[in-house]
């Protein structure tokens, strides 16, 4: 069987229009077979993206399989049915709804993945623990730390993961095309962007970005009374134990609000912020003010002694 393999580096800077029309060279001279001969793509998040995207739109699409080699991949990427580049400073503006095959999981990948990118991975875990599912959410609460960062789940915690799966599974299915705008799975994807692109920044992995902005949502939820003090302490405890917000760039109320107002376009024109309401549920909001927004990251700022 004759095989080609194109070999592109992680990180977003593959997610460009030059990696897009490699991969698509690379399958033209190939000449590939329409319906069977599949593109197996292996590797994290990013590689997922561009690759999937260039195969979901060579010839109108060619059928792909994915193998994630990240956590991140594995909780998020690989689940949905999402590909894209990114286009000028914003992220994913080019892509595609494109089902893979099917997902090939291979936890002996995960022993290799830095300890920044374990966490990466735990904080959509995180995510979906407080805004979809309080079970998971208390089985994060239990998880030891080692299980992640010293055993890199090859001897353990699988079930954490795949749990993750089936409720990311479970909130993606009845809504797998986006008609409806209000996501619980976007909590944590309102002002994270800011923290996540390259910009006068350190630009952080996704997952540091949306633990970040976890917390700020909780701060926001606490102070409409839609959480307690004790749950957003638990919030807090979680992130740390995971190492997540560990260093936070310094991105002033405007960088945030800017997010905001690029998710708000991206959301038909409705902010639609995603608030936690008590651990395991959400609800949306349409009017957040500037000056809750900065109160909220200088809550997280002091919660996590920044
Ligand atoms: N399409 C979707 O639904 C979706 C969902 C979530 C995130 N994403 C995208 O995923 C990207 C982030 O994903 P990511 O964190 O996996 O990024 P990534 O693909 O850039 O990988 C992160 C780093 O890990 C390295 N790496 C990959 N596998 C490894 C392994 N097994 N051992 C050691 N190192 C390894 C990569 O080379 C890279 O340096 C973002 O661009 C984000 O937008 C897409």
């Amino acid at each position: 069987m004759a095989v080609e393999i194109v070999a592109i580096p992680g990180g977003e800077s593959s997610k460009s229009s030059a990696t897009y029309l490699e991969i698509v060279g690379v399958l033209d001279a190939f000449a590939v077979d329409r319906r069977n001969e599949p593109v197996i793509v292996v590797g994290g998040g990013a590689v997922m993206d561009a690759a999937g995207f260039a195969a979901s739109t060579y010839r109108r699409g060619v059928p792909f399989l994915n193998v994630p080699t990240t956590l991140l991949a594995w909780i998020d990427a690989s689940v949905g049915i999402k590909t894209a580049i990114n286009y000028g400073h914003r992220k994913n503006l080019i892509g595609t709804f494109a089902a893979p095959m099917a997902v090939l999981l291979e936890r002996r990948f995960l022993a290799s993945l830095p300890e920044r990118e374990l966490a990466s991975g735990m904080g959509e875990v995180l995510k979906l623990g407080i805004g979809c599912d309080y079970r998971l959410f208390a089985l994060l609460e239990d998880l030891p730390e080692a299980v992640v960062f010293d055993q890199r789940f090859q001897s353990g915690g699988l079930e954490i993961l795949l749990d993750a799966i089936d409720v990311m599974i479970r909130e993606l299915s009845s809504n797998i095309f986006e008609a409806e705008l209000c996501r619980a799975i976007d909590l944590g994807h309102t002002f994270s962007q800011a923290y996540e692109m390259a910009g006068r920044h350190d630009a952080l992995p996704h997952g540091e970005a949306v633990a970040l902005d976890l917390n700020i949502s909780c701060s926001i939820a606490q102070r409409r009374g839609l959480l307690t003090e004790r749950e957003v302490n638990r919030v807090t405890a979680v992130t740390q134990k995971l190492r997540l917000c560990r260093a936070i760039p310094e991105l002033d109320t405007r960088e945030l609000w800017e997010s905001l107002i690029e998710r708000t376009t991206h959301r038909g024109g409705r902010q639609r912020v995603p608030l936690p309401c008590g651990l395991g549920a959400c609800v949306f909001v349409n009017d957040l003010t500037w000056d809750e927004l900065e109160a909220a990251r200088g809550d997280v700022l002091d919660h996590f002694g920044l």
